[in-house]
């Protein structure tokens, strides 16, 4: 009953990297149509690696697979097969994240990636009945100097994005060490989001917030550490971008029974339920609702709640949103 209630939710999805939902299958098809070699020998090995102690484990997997990723066609293709995913799940509207220094520091150009995503966020809505949006997200293991070059090819493509965000390696890299690059992409007239309170400390989710001003949070969890931060994000109905299925992949929480989603909702957060980086975590949107629903027992109040907070909480205009939320009348 509850799952015919979640496959029925209008959702949002806010929080997924494009190279994330790169599924085993076509890692393997595109390694053989682009010759590439890869460090494994079958889809099947591929997958016995997912297993992750941390954040890190995780990426060092996620960057040699996305080595594959070559042509436009690649990353059409790739963002297709998201869509079509996605769409079966009823995800409404999509803000994708892409990492295009993952792609132009192994001498894949800027302009391929982003032609080639665009190819299929430009007609994701008439192929699919999604509309979606691009953002552009910094590795902050990075430089700040890479940083400011990828905003730099970036700016003549801002009308196809509309944020720009922060991920990769958290931990001993604050948000502050990009505090120029925001400040200019805000100029431009880019929103902001950034990852924080994953695996760094709340102290992250301050900078993120004060530094780099972003309008939201993507992760968040550790915020609940920090009660001043927790009024701080009610007061200002920041929104969060929660991944469960991710979380216990990495190990931010140990079982799904322990994660703080429902407290977060208590507390008056505009948290939201995400898929991250589904090939990889073991499911999609659909998945994360169904996942978390059942070990925290949420109920149908709850989960409704999170899909409106999705819509709320997204990057289009305030009458696209009406239009979207006219749709929980009938739920
Ligand atoms: N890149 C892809 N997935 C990520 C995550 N969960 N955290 C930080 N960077 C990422
Ligand atoms: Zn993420």
């Amino acid at each position: 009953m509850i799952d015919n209630f979640i496959a029925k939710l209008p959702k949002a999805e806010l929080h997924l990297h494009i190279e994330g939902t790169f599924e085993p299958e076509l890692i393997f098809q595109m390694a053989e149509r682009n010759k590439v070699k890869l460090p494994y020998d079958s889809v099947e090995s591929l997958r016995k690696a997912y297993q992750f102690t941390d954040l890190q484990s995780f990426l060092d997997l996620y960057y040699a697979c996305m080595n594959v990723l070559r042509t436009e066609e690649d990353f059409a293709e790739l963002a297709n097969a998201y869509f079509e995913k996605a769409s079966k799940q009823n995800v409404v509207h999509a803000e994708i994240f892409f990492d295009p220094q993952a792609h132009t520091q192994r001498g894949v150009p800027f302009s391929t990636v982003i032609d080639g995503l665009w190819a299929a966020i430009k007609d994701s809505k008439k192929n699919f009945g999604i509309t979606s949006k691009m953002i552009m997200c910094f590795l902050r293991d990075l430089s700040a100097e890479s940083a400011m070059e990828t905003l730099d090819q970036a700016i003549p493509f801002g009308e196809r994005i509309v944020a720009v965000g922060l991920d990769s390696a958290e931990r001993g890299n604050p948000p502050s060490k990009f505090a120029d690059v925001f400040a200019k992409a805000r100029a431009a007239g880019f929103e902001a989001t950034a990852h924080a309170g994953e695996e760094g400390p709340a102290e992250y989710v301050w900078e993120a917030l004060n530094i780099l001003k972003v309008k939201r949070i993507d992760h968040g969890v550790r915020s609940m550490e920090d009660a001043k931060l927790v009024q701080h994000l009610v007061e200002s109905a920041t929104p969060l971008t929660v991944c469960p299925l991710s979380n216990i992949k990495l190990r931010v929480f140990d079982q799904m029974k322990d994660h703080n989603i429902k407290k977060m909702l208590d507390a008056g957060l505009k948290a939201t339920i995400n898929s991250d980086d589904p090939a990889y975590f073991g499911g999609y949107i659909g998945e994360n609702f169904r996942s978390i629903s059942e070990a925290l027992d949420l109920k149908q109040a709850d989960l409704k709640t999170l899909a409106m907070n999705s819509i709320n909480a997204s990057f289009l205009s305030p009458s696209e949103r009406q239009e979207y939320l006219a749709l929980f009348a009938s739920n």
